[in-house]
C-alpha cells in the first residue's frame, strides 16, 4: 500500500545519509555533525540522546532543513529535501512539527491566536483556522485557557499550546528539541504522555531529541546516540539501554550515581532493568524467598508509570557461585533482566 507522500508503506519516513555539517570556524571549520546515517520509520517514537552541544539541535534543524547540511542527503517521504526549494520544500517542512525548550510562543498573542499562527501563514481562512485551533487545544488539554496569554500560563501549560501549534498544519512528524528539559519532573511527565497519546492516535511520527535517559525510556521505541556531532549507538531502546557497548552509551544509560559506585572494590554487582513489569509485582521479595539468599540493593531508580516498572536497580549477589546461579537461573525464567557491571568499559 502506498503511504501519504508515495513511498512505500514500510519505508522509512525519514532517511539521513552520511549527512555533514560544518561551520566556519577560527581558521579550520568546525564539524558539527560527520557521517551520520539514521533511519527513522513511520509510526516510531524515535530518541536521539546525547550531551549538551554532542550536535542534537544541529541534527533536528537539519532533518527540517532550518539548517542547510554542507554534505549528505536528508530523505522524507521518499524525497531529497536538499532538491527542492520554494513551494515544495515549504510543504515538507508543513509536514514536520516542531517543539522546543523555551516553548517559543508570540507572547502578545492568546493561545487560540498562537495555534491559529501556521495557519494563517498556510493561507487557511480564518474561521477554519479558528476551528482548527480550538479542535487542537480541547485535544492538548487547554480548552478552557484559549483566551490566556502566555504569561498567563504555566510551563506545561505553554508546551501544549505550542504542541497543538505544532500540529496545526496537520504534520506528519512532530520534532521536540529538548521540549521537557525546562520542566519540573511531573510535568515532564505529562507532556511525555501527550507527545506519546499523539503518536498512537494521530499516528504521527515523533523525533525526541533529549540529554536525559528517563525521556527515552519513557516513551521512546528506538534510540540513537550521538557523541560529538557522531552516532556512536542506535537501536531498540532496550538494546541500547540493556547492552551500552561504548563509553558514551554508558554514561548516558547508566545514571552518574551509578557510575561512582565503586566497581573495582565491589564483586558481583548486577543492573537489573526494569521494563514494562507490573509495579506491583515485588521481584526483588520474590527473588530472595525464591532462591533463599539475600541481596543487597546498592541502586535504585525506579517509577511506576500507570501501574508498570520502569527504572534500573544494582543489586550486590552473594558471594557464593551457586546462590548467584539460582538467582541468576531465576531471573532468566521470570524474563528479569539482570546485567553484570564491569568495572572496565569495554569501549
Ligand atoms: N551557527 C553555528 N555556528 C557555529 N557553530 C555552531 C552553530 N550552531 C551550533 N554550533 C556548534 O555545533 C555544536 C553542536 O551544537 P548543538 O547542535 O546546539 O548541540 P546540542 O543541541 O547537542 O547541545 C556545538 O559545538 C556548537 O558550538
Ligand atoms: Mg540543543
Amino acid at each position: 500500500m502506498d503511504a501519504p507522500g508515495g513511498g512505500m508503506a514500510d519505508e522509512p519516513i525519514i532517511s539521513i545519509e552520511n549527512l555533514e555539517k560544518k561551520y566556519p570556524g577560527n581558521g579550520e571549520s568546525v564539524f558539527a555533525l560527520r557521517g551520520i546515517d539514521l533511519q527513522i520509520g513511520r509510526g516510531e517514537i524515535f530518541g536521539i540522546i546525547g550531551k549538551s552541544g554532542a550536535g542534537k539541535s544541529t541534527l533536528v534543524r537539519c532533518i527540517n532543513l532550518l539548517e542547510r547540511p554542507t554534505a549528505g542527503r536528508v530523505i522524507f517521504e521518499g524525497r531529497d529535501l536538499c532538491r527542492l526549494s520554494g513551494a515544495a520544500l515549504r510543504e515538507a517542512r508543513r509536514s514536520m512539527g516542531m517543539i522546543f525548550q523555551q516553548f517559543n510562543l508570540l507572547m502578545q498573542r492568546t493561545a487560540l491566536e498562537n495555534v491559529r499562527f501556521p495557519l494563517e501563514l498556510a493561507g487557511v481562512s480564518r474561521a477554519e483556522g479558528r476551528r482548527r485551533a480550538e479542535e487542537l487545544l480541547d485535544m492538548v488539554g487547554l480548552g478552557r485557557r484559549m483566551g490566556s496569554y502566555p504569561s498567563q500560563l504555566s510551563g506545561g501549560q505553554k508546551q501544549r499550546v505550542a504542541i497543538a501549534r505544532a500540529l496545526a498544519t496537520r504534520p506528519r512528524v512532530l520534532l521536540c528539541d529538548e521540549a521537557t528539559s525546562a520542566l519540573d519532573p511531573a510535568t515532564t511527565d505529562s507532556i511525555l504522555a501527550l507527545i506519546k497519546d499523539i503518536n498512537a492516535q494521530l499516528g504521527i511520527t515523533a523525533v525526541v531529541i533529549t540529554h536525559e535517559m528517563r525521556v527515552i525510556d519513557q516513551i521512546c521505541s528506538h534510540v540513537a546516540i550521538i557523541s560529538k556531532g557522531v552516532i556512536v549507538e542506535q537501536g531498540p531502546v532496550e538494546e541500547v539501554f540493556f547492552h551500552p557497548r561504548t563509553e558514551a552509551a554508558r554514561r548516558l544509560v547508566l545514571p552518574e550515581a551509578l557510575q561512582n559506585l565503586p566497581l573495582d572494590k565491589c564483586d558481583n554487582l548486577y543492573r537489573l532493568i526494569f521494563n514494562g513489569r507490573s509495579s506491583f509485582e515485588p521481584v526483588i521479595s520474590n527473588l530472595v524467598l525464591h532462591c533463599g539468599c539475600p541481596v543487597n540493593i546498592m541502586y535504585a531508580d525506579t517509577r511506576d508509570l500507570g501501574g508498570t516498572a520502569v527504572g534500573q536497580m544494582v543489586l550486590q549477589l552473594p558471594d557464593a557461585e551457586a546462590s548467584r546461579k539460582r538467582i541468576m537461573d531465576w531471573a532468566a525464567a521470570h524474563h528479569i533482566a539482570l546485567e553484570k557491571l564491569e568495572d572496565a568499559p569495554h569501549d
